[in-house]
C-alpha cells in the first residue's frame, strides 16, 4: 500500500445542511491526514472541467448547476491507500443503496444530493487536486505525532 492524496470536496448541499463539521470527522477518524482546505464557490467553468468525463450525459447540466450553487469545501487527504479508503468512507453514488455507516449512508437519500465527492483513481485524483489547489496551499511535511498509531510505517 502506498501513500496517496485524494481530492475530496463537500458539495453545496453538505454545506448548506451544516454537515462541514460531521464530514470531515469522518475522515480524521479513519485516520488519514488533512493536507489542504479552502471554502470556495465554484465558477461554471471549473464545475465543468472538474466533471469534465461526464460531459454529454444527461444529468451534466444539472450536476454543474447543482454544485455551482452555493459554497463547497475543498479537500486534500493523504494516508496509505487514501483513494480507496476516502471513497470507501463516502459510500456508494446513489445514497439510496449507500451503506449505512458510509458518509451518504447516513446522511443522503438521492443522486443529485450525495453531499460529497471523492477522486475515483490516482489520476483523477492528481488531475483534480490540480484543478483545486497549487503545491504551495498543501501543507508540505506535516507528520502527525500519532501517525504511528494509525499506521505500522
Ligand atoms: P463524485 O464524482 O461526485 O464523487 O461521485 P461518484 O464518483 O460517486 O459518481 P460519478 O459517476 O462520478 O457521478 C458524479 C456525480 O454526478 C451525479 N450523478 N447523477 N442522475 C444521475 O443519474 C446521476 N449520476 C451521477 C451525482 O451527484 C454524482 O455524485
Ligand atoms: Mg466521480
Amino acid at each position: 500500500m502506498s501513500v496517496e492524496r485524494t481530492f475530496v470536496a463537500i458539495k453545496p448541499d453538505g454545506v448548506e445542511r451544516g454537515l462541514i463539521g460531521a464530514i470531515i470527522s469522518r475522515f480524521e477518524n479513519r485516520g488519514l491526514k488533512l493536507v489542504g482546505m479552502k471554502l470556495m464557490k465554484l465558477s461554471k467553468e471549473k464545475a465543468e472541467e472538474h466533471y469534465g468525463e461526464h460531459k454529454g450525459k444527461p444529468f451534466f447540466d444539472g450536476l454543474v448547476s447543482f454544485i455551482t450553487a452555493g459554497p463547497i469545501v475543498a479537500m486534500v487527504w493523504e494516508g496509505k491507500n487514501a483513494i480507496s479508503l476516502a471513497r470507501n468512507t463516502i459510500g456508494a453514488t446513489n445514497p439510496a443503496s449507500s451503506a449505512p455507516g458510509t458518509i451518504r449512508g447516513d446522511f443522503a437519500v438521492e443522486i443529485g444530493r450525495n453531499i460529497v465527492h471523492g477522486s475515483d483513481g490516482p489520476e483523477s485524483a492528481a488531475r483534480e487536486i490540480s484543478i483545486f489547489f497549487s503545491d504551495s496551499e498543501l501543507c508540505p511535511g506535516w507528520s502527525r505525532s500519532i501517525d504511528k498509531w494509525v499506521s505500522e510505517g
